[in-house]
């Protein structure tokens, strides 16, 4: 980042931190030593700083018992949905053994519970040949989902690593749900004319606030450079989420997919001069707010993705994009695959019920049903369901 003129003070981001959290002073301290952070830094810390981040405390963070809730934790029917796209991929690729899928940030297992449950009970000889494997950063996040899988796929077919390029070899479905969303984003502010990057900032008296630098030179601003911001507007770049993409994309098999799911707008939408204040939101106790400098550690911070730089990123890495869809349409064109294998022949009044509601909750055109599902593919391949209507 080139810096460049004085930290200026502003005044309306000071933060109301009520909570004093493990972090707070680990960050102040190395504000004092280090100067201000920038706002991807303060991000990192908070969500993933070894012992104290979000999501690394040990605690619920995504479910009923969590912050916020994602599609695996709302109800098998995704992780089903996920499992019959795999199931295609399967046949199409002519039945490879093994079949390989990777699962990128896999939170409690749900997903991967339920694409694995669907695929015993639906294809058998499928699930047999199915190696799962789970990128999880995270120990103790870790053991939970190898010890909730154990009761539903062979152990010596499921693998876990901490990082993408631990995993040898390539794989046939690599899918992460709300991965790209928790990355560090950088925040950059249009003032007098000029991008700034808004740094985080502390002092005794004002807690953690923003800091303008003046930004140039900087090849964030290339992402910026059709953009006709308003004055005071702010957007949210992620350099981190083209490298994640990339490193995703390397892996992913001839005729293979690369299936993302994230909240997320084409560029132009996403860095419209109407979107005054970003898309930055914090979740805690299921409850949305808009102060990412109170609870550092005890709250997620979350930031839409640009559709056009994962797009980019995924061509670059010799993929072949599908339509991107929002999640409701891709599920609306699953349903009819999908709900009568989770509605199985034994399902009571009450669970179907409790399915058909879930459905409506995956594609609210309010809440889930927005999420962006991207695809892309190496190679040809045919056509896939949720792309065509079953
Ligand atoms: C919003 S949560 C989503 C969890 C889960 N996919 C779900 O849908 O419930 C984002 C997850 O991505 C994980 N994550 C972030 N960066 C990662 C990385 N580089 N590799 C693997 N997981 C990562 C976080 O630790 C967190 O568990």
């Amino acid at each position: 980042m080139t810096q460049s003129g004085p930290a200026s003070f502003n005044p309306l981001a000071v933060s109301n931190q009520t909570l004093h959290t493990p972090l707070l002073n680990i960050l102040a301290d190395r504000i004092q030593r280090e100067g201000p952070l920038t706002f991807a830094e303060w991000m990192d810390a908070c969500l993933y700083h070894p012992q104290h981040g979000y999501y690394r405390r040990g605690k619920p963070t995504v479910g009923r018992d969590g912050d916020f809730l994602t599609s695996p934790e709302v109800h098998p029917l995704f992780g089903a949905a996920v499992g019959h796209v795999a199931s295609e991929l399967w046949r199409t690729n002519d039945r490879p053994e093994p079949f390989e899928i990777v699962e990128v940030g896999p939170g409690t297992g749900a997903l991967a519970e339920s694409l694995l449950r669907y695929l015993h009970t639906n294809i058998p000889e499928m699930a047999t040949t199915t190696r799962y494997t789970l990128v999880e950063p995270d120990p103790t996040s870790s053991r939970r989902q190898s010890q909730r899988l154990a009761a539903v796929h062979p152990q010596d077919r499921i693998h876990s690593v901490d990082r993408i390029d631990r995993r040898s070899g390539s794989s046939h479905l690599v899918v992460a749900n709300e991965l790209l969303d928790a990355l560090p984003v950088h925040r950059l502010m249009f003032k007098e004319g000029c991008w700034n990057e808004l740094l985080v900032d502390h002092s005794a008296a004002h807690g953690f606030h923003d800091a303008l630098f003046e930004l140039t030179g900087n090849r964030m601003l290339d992402t910026l450079s059709g953009v006709k911001p308003a004055e005071g507007q702010i957007v949210e770049i992620a350099p981190a989420r083209a490298a994640v993409v990339t490193a995703l994309a390397n892996v992913v098999a001839e005729c293979g997919l690369l299936l993302l799911f994230d909240y997320g707008y084409t560029r132009e939408r996403l860095y419209a001069s109407w979107r005054r204040d970003g898309t930055l939101m914090t979740f805690r106790n299921h409850i949305p707010g808009d102060d990412p400098y109170t609870h550092p550690g005890e709250q997620d911070i979350t930031a839409h993705v640009d559709i056009d730089q994962i797009r980019d990123a995924a061509l670059r890495a010799g993929l072949t994009a599908l339509p991107t869809l929002s999640q409701a349409e891709w599920l609306h064109h699953l349903g009819a695959a999908v709900l009568p294998a989770v509605a199985d022949a034994n399902m009571d009044t009450n669970r179907y019920l409790a399915a058909r509601r879930a459905m409506e909750t995956l594609t609210d055109p309010a809440g889930l049903g927005r999420i962006a599902v991207m695809g892309f593919v190496r190679g040809s391949g045919g056509p896939l369901p949720g792309w065509t209507r079953s």
